[in-house]
């Protein structure tokens, strides 16, 4: 008599320990398939392989990335890529206003990296990377001015690592590092998605309208007692401004205590929606120090966080868990009119 393969009892049990092995790990484990973007999707997408290539070790076009920049034309209406091979670049970098289409793409936020080291009361002098033309996307490179400013040091200067102040901008993939107001959103509609940005306080500030997808937002120590750090200082100051800052998915923890955003201007406004928080999130959750006026106008939300620093029995009066309804304009890259511009979303 033939037996198939199922009809075989050792081989039912073996089968169903499979699909349990499969479910748990899909599941339980959260090993469950993502989407990523990655840089080939990217180049599709902006349909161009016209690429600069940038070596520090003199194998490419450039050896510096300003160097690249400098050699495409004012008023370039074509996407270009400028590839900066593995390798840290010592030097500011700046894309003014009239080089739009520019697609910077590392080897990865870990081994390709622009840094200066500069500090100064002026946020805009200080910046390690600035990008003011519009249409510009990043991949898989890091940002980082390691001035030695903040509480542990003499200096209480800004230490800015990149500046965005172009409206259509989209980095993924990338790191930005600094001690404080290490990202300075500044004005425009970003995208910011699986970034790495460190700092403690003020470390993402402006009047961007931002949103920031699957980020890891790491917090290092501010060593003030009385006042804490701050992850974000959005400086919104009437009802009519787009700005915003919003964060969906993603975690925020690290070292120090940190509020999840100061009041910088009359009508900040900051969401946090569906994002892990560490104990590093203090249960008050927001502050308006340094805003001396009402608080009524704050739009400092929470929308389904989840972790230790969730709890939001004790946060500030005037911030608000949304409900699903209030939340979902910022949901998706509707609130930036993504589906528009961004090459690329999740
Ligand atoms: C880019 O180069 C690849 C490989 O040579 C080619 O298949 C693709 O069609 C090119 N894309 C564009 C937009 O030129
Ligand atoms: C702070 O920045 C200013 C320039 O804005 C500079 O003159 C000053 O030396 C800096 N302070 C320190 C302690 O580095
Ligand atoms: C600002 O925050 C402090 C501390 O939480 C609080 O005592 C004060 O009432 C707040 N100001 C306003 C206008 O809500």
């Amino acid at each position: 008599m033939h037996l198939s393969y199922m009809q075989h009892p050792i081989n039912v049990i073996f089968a169903c320990i499979l699909v349990t092995l499969v479910i748990l790990l899909d599941n339980v484990h959260g090993f469950s398939v993502k989407n990523v973007i990655d840089s080939p999707l990217l180049t599709q997408k902006i349909q161009t392989n016209r690429t600069i290539k940038v070596d520090a070790n003199g194998q490419g076009d450039f050896k510096s990335v300003q160097a690249a920049i400098d050699s495409i034309p004012n008023g370039n209406s074509n996407w270009i890529i400028i590839h900066v091979t593995k390798g840290i670049y010592r030097e500011k970098v700046h894309i003014p206003r009239n080089k739009p289409y520019i697609f910077i793409r590392g080897n990865g936020r870990g081994r390709t990296a622009i840094v200066w080291s500069e500090n100064s009361e002026d946020n805009y002098q200080s910046a390690t990377f600035k990008v003011e033309a519009p249409y510009f996307v990043a991949f898989g490179i890091s940002f980082k001015n390691d001035a030695p400013t903040g509480i542990a040091h003499t200096s209480q200067n800004q230490s800015v690592a990149a500046l965005v102040g172009g409206d259509k901008a989209a980095f993924y993939h990338c790191g930005f590092f600094s001690s404080h107001n290490t990202l300075f959103d500044y004005k425009g509609r970003h995208y910011y998605d699986n970034c790495y940005i460190q700092g403690s306080i003020d470390f993402i500030f402006g009047r961007g309208q931002s949103i920031f997808h699957d980020c890891e937002i790491f917090v290092i120590a501010n060593k003030r007692h009385e006042i804490r750090g701050s992850i974000t200082a959005n400086s919104r100051q009437s009802a009519k401004e787009s700005s915003g800052f919003i964060f969906v998915k993603g975690r925020v923890y690290g070292v120090g205590d940190v509020y999840l955003g100061r009041a910088k201007g009359a009508y900040s406004r900051v969401v946090f929606a569906n994002t892990y928080f560490s104990r590093t999130v203090i249960p008050q959750g927001w502050t308006n120090w340094s805003h001396p006026g009402s608080t009524d106008n704050l739009a400092h939300a929470e929308y389904k966080c989840h972790g230790p620093g969730s709890a939001s029995t004790n946060r500030a009066p005037w911030s608000k868990q949304l409900s699903d309804k209030e939340a979902a304009p910022f949901l998706s890259v509707d609130f930036i009119k993504g589906k528009e511009w961004l090459p690329a979303w999740l």
